[in-house]
């Protein structure tokens, strides 16, 4: 299959071509955009057969349920059953914004979008290009990120291109610049709201909005049964293997650099993936940093694009950095986490 690539620029988006990924949309294709968090790879998300071309293009499994995004309200109604108060309240303060809702869902909504499930996640994005390709479209567009899966997610257009070109019909470079994590998964059909998987909308802004908020138990490292069917798979993950290694914060410079020299001392080649506070103090054979720890939003956008770029390197294993789960640091970490699978060393 042929890639086509365009540039719509998020300041001046051309209608034109927007039209024309648009069409793509309508007649059953895949198109992949930018939204605020990551790149998305969209189809009709009423169309049963249009979502598995996603699957197929990405290799990911059929039982893990997709996003499907909105560029107004009135489309949200048709495809859920019931909206609680605790909902609207949230769609109200965060949208558009990087917080999917689990609802329930309407007939309207595919067996394909949803895995079989009775709930459907909606989001509606805080991104131009994507508010304007969906209302064009007409249709919700189905899109999970637009990496090959267990890849880090892609944060620009060349991450895209590097997993999926030759597989999908269009990719829109709208640039980069998003929040770089994805966005919140938050399962409203409780009485207590359960958080799936964190992300864009911290955990401390919902606690706010809803007072108490469930954790799903697959947050938690040890269990083995995720409710966000997407969290039981390998993620995020670059070719190396990656440890993570976790503790009070801050991290000693010591420690960290103990556990890299006994692993250079096998002959392995090792990386780092380091705060740019830590960065000046550890040594490895490649060290990438990922933001200051003082600006985790730096982190976040960076994350994904620091773990791709050892792909470019020779090394074997990754030491990566925790960091505190404040704020975004708890997405970053959830990342980082699934990243390293099992290889979690805590200090
Ligand atoms: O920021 C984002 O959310 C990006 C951009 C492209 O919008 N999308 C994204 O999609 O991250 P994806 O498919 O990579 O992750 C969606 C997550 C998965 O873990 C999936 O299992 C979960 O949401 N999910 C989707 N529908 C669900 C449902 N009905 N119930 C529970 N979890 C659901
Ligand atoms: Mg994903």
């Amino acid at each position: 299959m042929h890639t086509r690539l365009i540039k719509i620029d998020p300041e001046h988006p051309d209608m034109a071509l927007i039209d024309e990924a648009a069409q793509v949309i309508r007649a059953g294709g895949t198109v992949a955009f930018p939204t605020e968090t990551v790149y998305g790879l969209g189809a009709n998300g009423l169309d049963g057969h249009a979502v598995c071309k996603i699957f197929k293009a990405k290799g990911r499994p059929s039982d893990n349920p997709l996003i499907l995004h909105i560029a107004t309200l009135n489309e949200l109604r048709p495809l859920v059953r019931d909206l609680s108060a605790q909902a609207d309240k949230l769609i109200r303060l965060f949208w558009p914004g990087p917080l999917t809702l689990v609802l329930p869902r309407s007939k309207q909504v595919p067996d394909e979008v949803t895995g079989g499930l009775d709930t459907v996640a909606v989001r509606m994005p805080d991104h131009i290009v994507a508010q304007l390709l969906i209302a064009k479209a007409g249709v919700p567009i189905a899109a999970p990120s637009a990496n090959r899966s267990g890849r880090p997610s892609p944060t620009c257009a060349a991450a895209v291109w590097e997993d999926l070109h030759g597989k999908i019909d269009l990719l829109i470079d709208g640039g980069s610049g998003g929040i770089g994590v994805e966005s919140t998964v938050l399962d409203v059909t409780k009485d207590i709201p359960v958080l799936l998987r964190p992300g864009g909308i911290t955990l401390e802004e919902l606690r706010d909005t809803l007072g108490e908020i469930a954790f799903d138990s697959s947050l938690a490292l040890e269990s083995a049964v995720p409710k966000a069917p997407g969290m039981k798979y390998t993620h995020y993950a670059p070719r190396a293997r990656v440890i993570l290694i976790e503790g009070e914060q801050p991290l000693s410079p010591k420690i960290l650099q103990t556990f890299v020299d006994a692993e250079r001392q096998k002959g392995t080649q090792v990386g780092a993936l380091l705060t740019e506070e830590m960065a000046s103090l550890v040594r490895a054979d490649v060290v990438h940093t990922m933001g200051s720890a003082r600006q985790p939003l730096s982190i976040a956008a960076r994350l994904f694009g620091a773990l791709r770029d050892f792909d470019n390197t020779q090394v074997e294993v990754i030491f990566a950095e925790g960091i505190s789960e404040e704020g975004i640091g708890l997405a970053i970490m959830n990342r980082l986490r699934k990243a390293a699978g099992c290889n979690v060393i805590k200090v």
